[in-house]
């Protein structure tokens, strides 16, 4: 049976890919895809997917709309990685997927109490909106069966040196998260640099040849362009759709079960993942980090989500 998933994201050219990958392959079932703001406002975040499941042709698949800040500090959007739009690139119309609930956090809560097994929540965005949920309501936690995020890293961080942005952008959302007793899976930077959307892709990419690849491409060009300009990287790194990746087929991502913590107060570090791999701390494992990827197996799964969803 296909493990029934919430997609909660924040569109970005990565999570736009999370979107594909997640409503194509067949051995996820998705349910809905939720909003947040994190690498634009809520409202840019929304449209974006909105447009995304126009030009992946998805359909019945609801939008809605969650957070627009984050549960305590100051926002911060990604505008110098994403541009202007959040998903600059591409020219991409107005939206025409309806946004089915503006109360995002409501309806992913009545979802999960209506559903007869518990569902996954795949988040690709600061944790906002997730912490928010089990705030409000707590016993949904019950109906969750795992969070699998993309965020954090074992080691260096993309915001400040040791912080990644998801996390950095809701540190406390994270750590409720992390507490919730939900069984918790870290996909962060250290695996997700080893996507890389490299030209061998990129051709595989444009050889499906259809409107919707050609969009992947200009995303992934635009995306490429500021991974060159503000860290130096050859092509750029599709974070996201390992975290859908990991789910979808085991053994695409190898995890390691060890203790991870969210600095909240570090003078340099706030948002920081402290993961104890050497087990020094003494301090019991929560968490399942993700360590390692199968380049090969992950890039096969986006280039067929791509042509699944081009037919
Ligand atoms: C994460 O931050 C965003 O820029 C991407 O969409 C990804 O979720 C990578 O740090
Ligand atoms: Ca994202």
């Amino acid at each position: 049976m296909a493990t029934p998933i919430v997609l909660d994201c924040d569109p970005g050219h990565d999570d736009a890919l999370a979107i594909m990958l997640a409503a194509a392959h067949p051995a996820l079932r998705l349910l809905a895809i939720s909003t947040v703001a994190g690498n634009q406002t809520l409202d840019k975040t929304t449209r974006n997917a909105q447009r995304i499941c126009d030009v992946a042709g998805i359909r019945n698949v609801p939008v809605v709309a969650g957070r627009a800040e984050p549960l305590r500090g100051n926002q911060v959007v990604a505008g110098d990685v994403h541009g202007e739009s959040g998903l600059d690139g591409p020219r991409l119309g107005p939206p025409v997927t309806p946004v089915t609930s503006t109360d995002g956090i409501g309806y992913v809560r009545d979802l999960l109490r209506a559903r007869p097994e518990p569902v996954t929540v795949v988040a690709t965005g600061p944790l906002t909106n997730v912490a928010a949920l089990l705030l409000a309501a707590p016993d949904v936690a019950g109906r969750i069966d795992r969070v699998v995020f993309m965020g954090g890293s074992t080691g260096q961080g993309n915001v400040t040196p040791y912080a990644e942005f998801n996390v950095y952008a809701d540190p406390e959302a994270a750590d409720i998260v992390l507490h919730s007793g939900i069984p918790v899976t870290m996909c962060g930077l250290n695996v997700t640099h080893q996507a890389l959307a490299d030209a061998d892709v990129q051709q595989r990419i444009t050889a499906i040849g259809s409107p919707l690849a050609r969009v992947c491409v200009e995303l992934l060009g635009f995306f490429a362009s500021t991974y060159r300009d503000i860290w130096g990287f050859p092509a750029p790194p599709l974070h996201d759709p390992v975290a859908v990746a990991l789910l979808a087929e085991p053994g695409v991502v190898e995890t390691t079960r060890t203790r991870l913590d969210i600095e909240l107060t570090g003078t340099f570090t706030r948002g920081a993942t402290v993961v104890d791999l050497y087990r020094r701390t003494g301090r019991p494992p929560n968490a399942d980090v993700a360590v390692g990827l199968d380049t090969g197996r992950f890039w096969d799964m986006v280039v067929a989500a791509i042509a699944a969803l081009s037919t």
